[in-house]
């Protein structure tokens, strides 16, 4: 039975990757910072419920205290703000989380993975482009491209591979808020306010998280065995 890791579980893409995986046979042990969430996700699966934030080196030596065949480092933040309106609080948060937190998911993985193993790191169209309004979150992105590229080359020796997925915007609690903050900014109903914070979509909806969890199960998969340092682009055509 494989050993798979999800970071940021409790919820979106994190749940539906982590109930993928269980629903495949897998032992799947998930890990955020609210217990209660990540009970959620489980609902009698009988997933492996772990509390650990990804910015801190020690919570994350803690949480691979047992090996793992695939490790998904999915947790991650980011807030809209302009770069004039950025804080260095929110500027360091963002990377902690998003860009650190994968970094030492992997780092830590790396020591008990054996041939076979993935890392697979949840990015973004924001790690592809540039994104006016989200700079800190797409430097972050940007740089876990960096990070799965490298890594790739250095662990590909050793049978492991490391990849991303790159979605658009997809339907969770992440897309919500920034629709609900621009609702409440520029007081406009929800329709606009989609319209403004998802612009067009060639094929007329955002990405589901199970056609996420999808893809990432590919990437797990034996047949993904050569597919090394890739970014796998989930927009409907949109980039
Ligand atoms: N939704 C989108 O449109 C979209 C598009 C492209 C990429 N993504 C990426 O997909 C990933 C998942 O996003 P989502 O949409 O599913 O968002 P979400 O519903 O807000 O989930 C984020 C998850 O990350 C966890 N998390 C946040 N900070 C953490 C920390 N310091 N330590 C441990 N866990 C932490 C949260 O759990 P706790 O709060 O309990 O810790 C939560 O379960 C993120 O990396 C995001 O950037 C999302």
């Amino acid at each position: 039975m494989r050993r798979v890791l999800v970071t940021g579980g409790g919820s979106g893409i994190g749940r539906a990757v982590a109930r993928d995986f269980a629903a495949g046979g897998d032992h799947v042990t998930i890990a955020g910072r609210r217990l209660d969430a990540l009970q959620e996700t489980d609902g009698g699966r009988g997933m492996e419920c772990r509390t650990a934030d990804v910015a801190d080196e020690a919570s994350m030596k803690a949480l691979f205290d047992t090996p793992f065949d695939i490790v998904v480092a999915n947790a991650g933040m980011g807030r809209a703000a302009r770069v004039a309106d950025t804080s260095l609080d929110l500027w360091n948060t963002t990377l902690a989380v998003t860009l650190t937190g994968v970094f030492l998911t992997f780092r830590e993985a790396l020591a008990g993975m054996k041939s076979g193993g993935r890392l697979i790191a949840i990015s973004s169209i924001a790690g592809l482009h540039g994104e006016a309004n989200t700079a800190a979150y797409a430097a972050a992105k940007h740089g876990v491209m960096g990070l799965v590229k490298s890594l790739a080359l250095e662990v590909a020796r050793h049978g492991i591979t490391c990849n991303a997925v790159c979605p658009g915007w997809v339907d969770t609690p992440m897309a919500e808020t920034a629709v609900a903050n621009v609702m409440k900014r520029f007081d406009i109903g929800r329709d606009e306010a989609e319209a403004r914070v998802f612009g067009q979509k060639p094929s007329g909806r955002i990405v589901k998280p199970e056609e996420v969890a999808a893809a990432v199960r590919y990437l797990a998969s034996p047949e993904a065995t050569m597919v090394n340092g890739h970014g796998l682009v989930i927009t409907g055509g949109e980039t």
